[in-house]
């Protein structure tokens, strides 16, 4: 059945003035009647299943919002063609994405265009979280965790029917980066407050993010960063060689990268302002979980009560997100994390530990990468050791 109409909604008005449709600009555009019904049925997660208050998993808000595009992924290509055509450019380890060197950072050459968009046009709410991390730093626990912390309420962690247990932990947030690609952010304007997002980038290119809300940081020694990288990447090409991705991270053209780079964006926004920006380490979430789950729930201004304490709602939360359950769970052990990545999902469970790159690198490999990292983060008062 057609949903109401909602123009009085806000998120619909946010809708309507997010949306420059032209319809004979957009090379896929979507028919007429279409339109109408994005424009003036526009559905509201009030309609369905699932909480009026946020955080919603993504993929069940997609499923009554669908996707609304403002401009054509095609569109947003070209209209940076040119600018990202002058970029310096090299590819990645696997030598499957290419990546530009936009504003300092290597960007994949189709995150250019998000990264502009993103620069441009998101518009935080004040009770916005946002996971941020380099790839291969904990970003799927991570989601998990902060999932599971702002969404108790509605979905209290111990259940059996928890979203966590049906979707892969990136279903469950909006990948901004990824949004902002295919002209579809619209569809963040529609769900609910507070907001739980995910992004890859470099603060710079989100720089509305701080102070306009709050941000979740995890970082990760760069050693088992790049192994966990190597892992990854040679689910493309099993031939890769550990010294290609080695090298990359030395020479920090990496995705999202210099490494040091994206971890001092936050690093330095999280000591400037660390009400706004919480930063965290792999291997102290490794070490206590609870403990940090402790602190993710004051930063996001949700603290556990005295009943959840003794309900034991932390340690559910942590058993929930642990690597081992995730691991074990269908959503988890099946399926691609992109319909244009063919990467399988379990690709995200691989260790879960530290310390992997003693069985990885030769210790004259693993000085010669402290020693880059140490000098990059001399006098920030961060240190990898
Ligand atoms: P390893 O390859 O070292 O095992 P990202 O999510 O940013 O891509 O990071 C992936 C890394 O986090 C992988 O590291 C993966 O095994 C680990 N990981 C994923 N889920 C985890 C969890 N619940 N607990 C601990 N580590 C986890």
């Amino acid at each position: 059945s057609i949903p109401a109409p909602l123009s009085s909604s806000s998120s619909n008005r946010l809708l309507l003035a997010a949306l420059p449709f032209n319809e004979s600009s957009l090379p896929c555009a979507p028919p007429p009647q279409w339109l109408f019904f994005a424009i003036f049925s526009m559905p509201t997660l009030a309609s369905m299943a699932i909480p009026e208050e946020g955080p919603v998993p993504f993929e069940d808000a997609l499923v009554v919002i669908g996707t609304y595009l403002v401009s054509s992924p095609q569109q947003r290509e070209e209209e940076h063609a040119d600018l990202v055509a002058t970029l310096p450019s090299a590819l990645e380890a696997n030598g499957v994405k290419k990546l530009r060197l936009y504003q300092g950072f290597w960007i994949r050459d189709i995150h250019v265009p998000a990264a502009i968009a993103l620069q441009r046009q998101f518009e935080p709410r004040p009770d916005d979280v946002i996971v941020a991390s380099l790839p291969k730093c904990g970003t799927t626990w991570l989601n998990a965790l902060t999932f599971a912390t702002m969404a108790r309420k509605a979905y209290p962690p111990a259940s059996a029917d928890h979203p966590l247990r049906r979707l892969n932990p990136h279903q469950c947030l909006p990948f901004l980066e990824g949004l902002f690609k295919g002209g579809r952010e619209a569809e963040l304007e529609l769900l609910p407050s507070p907001r739980l997002m995910n992004t890859h980038m470099p603060l710079p290119m989100v720089p509305s993010a701080v102070p306009g809300c709050r941000v979740v940081y995890v970082c990760r020694d760069p050693k088992d960063m790049a192994v966990s990288a190597w892992h990854f990447l040679r689910r493309l090409q099993p031939d890769l060689a550990f010294a290609v991705v080695f090298e990359s991270v030395c020479d920090g053209a990496v995705a999202f990268g210099p490494v040091w780079d994206h971890v001092l964006s936050y690093w330095r926004a999280s000591t400037a302002m660390p009400d706004k920006v919480l930063f965290l380490r792999y291997e102290e979430l490794l070490r206590d979980p609870a403990k940090n789950v402790r602190k993710l729930a004051r930063f996001i201004g949700m603290p556990f009560s005295a009943a959840e304490d003794e309900a034991g709602t932390v340690d559910s939360i942590v058993q929930l997100c642990s690597f081992g359950h995730l691991k074990g769970l269908d959503a988890n052990k099946t399926g691609h994390l992109d319909p244009l990545l063919p990467v399988p999902r379990d690709a995200l469970f691989r260790n879960g530990a530290s310390g992997d790159w003693v069985n990885h690198m030769m210790p004259e490999m693993a000085s010669h990468l402290d020693k880059i990292v140490a000098d990059k983060m001399r006098g920030t008062g961060l240190t990898f050791q």
